[in-house]
């Protein structure tokens, strides 16, 4: 259905807990440069990464359902810790609507990439105490040496636009150094949270040349585009895409710190204000 004048031209819905899941969106965008996107960064309820799995949830059904309302034809969660925390519940509570998550795809990146099948994952706290990424490395790859470090300033630096130079470069030392130390094995370091592809080189710096550097990203949009036309739902040739772009609290501050992630310019005016 890829390249037809069928197809279903409805938006493809895209969900985070603040601006970090533009950089999967983004990667879906210059893949599918076709399909319609409409963007939620809960910004109100930032950073889920601390909190428990049930607020999570929650948080998380209440963004995807707002999605849901403008009628999306899939979902995205763009959030590793809303995927790891809710994603068989979301598919369950949205059926039939196809649910797509990013650890699976930032495992099997992970798996493509590594060499000596030690790897380490860096993540939000709730990301790395729902196992999520270790059983999902280890059934594709039995054997597998699976470390995680919860990271969670890097959200916050993230977040302030803070992306690069001796603070950011402090902080990943702090966090990371141990783990190498520790497992001189390590050759893929796993980016297990959507904020954190924009302080690549700040934590590439860190872990040296030889260890790879993998986000979900680019795997999560190649899953998407498989679904949609396995589906035959991917949009018509002469689609006129659009991006709507919504938080739930403030905009300029999204707009600001969302340019980063998405690599484009934000006007404040484009973000809608939606209440969960
Ligand atoms: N971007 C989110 C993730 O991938 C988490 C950030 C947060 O809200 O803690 O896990």
């Amino acid at each position: 259905m890829a390249d037809t004048d069928d197809g279903d031209s409805a938006p493809i819905g895209v969900f985070d807990s603040g601006v970090g899941g533009l950089t999967v969106l983004r990667a879906i965008r210059e893949r599918l440069p076709r399909e319609s996107l409409i963007y939620l960064g809960d910004t109100a309820r930032l950073p889920y990464g601390t909190k428990s799995p049930r607020v999570v949830t929650r948080y998380a059904e209440r963004s995807a359902r707002v999605l849901v309302e403008r009628g999306v034809k899939m979902l995205v969660i763009a959030c590793n810790t809303a995927t790891a925390e809710a994603l068989p519940h979301l598919e369950r509570v949205f059926a039939p609507l196809p649910v797509i998550g990013v650890v699976e795809p930032g495992a099997e990146a992970a798996c493509a990439r590594s060499r000596s099948g030690h790897m380490l994952v860096v993540a939000t706290e709730g990301t790395v105490r729902s196992g999520a990424y270790r059983r999902a490395i280890e059934a594709r790859r039995p054997g597998a040496v699976v470390h995680s470090a919860p990271c969670s300033l890097f959200v916050a630096l993230a977040e302030e636009g803070w992306v690069d130079g001796p603070i950011v470069e402090a902080v990943a030392r702090r966090y990371l150094e141990p783990e190498l130390l520790e497992d001189p094995a390590l050759d893929c370091v796993v980016l297990g949270c959507t904020h954190f592809p924009v302080l690549r080189d700040a934590i590439a710096r860190v872990v040296g040349p030889a260890v790879e550097l993998v986000d979900s990203a680019v795997t999560t949009a190649r899953v998407v585009a498989d679904r949609l036309r396995s589906r035959g739902m991917s949009a018509p040739r002469a689609n006129a895409a659009a991006l709507s772009l919504m938080a739930t609290d403030a905009p300029t501050r999204f707009a600001r710190a969302g340019a980063v992630f998405l690599g484009a310019a934000i006007s404040e005016d484009e973000v809608e204000v939606v209440d969960l």
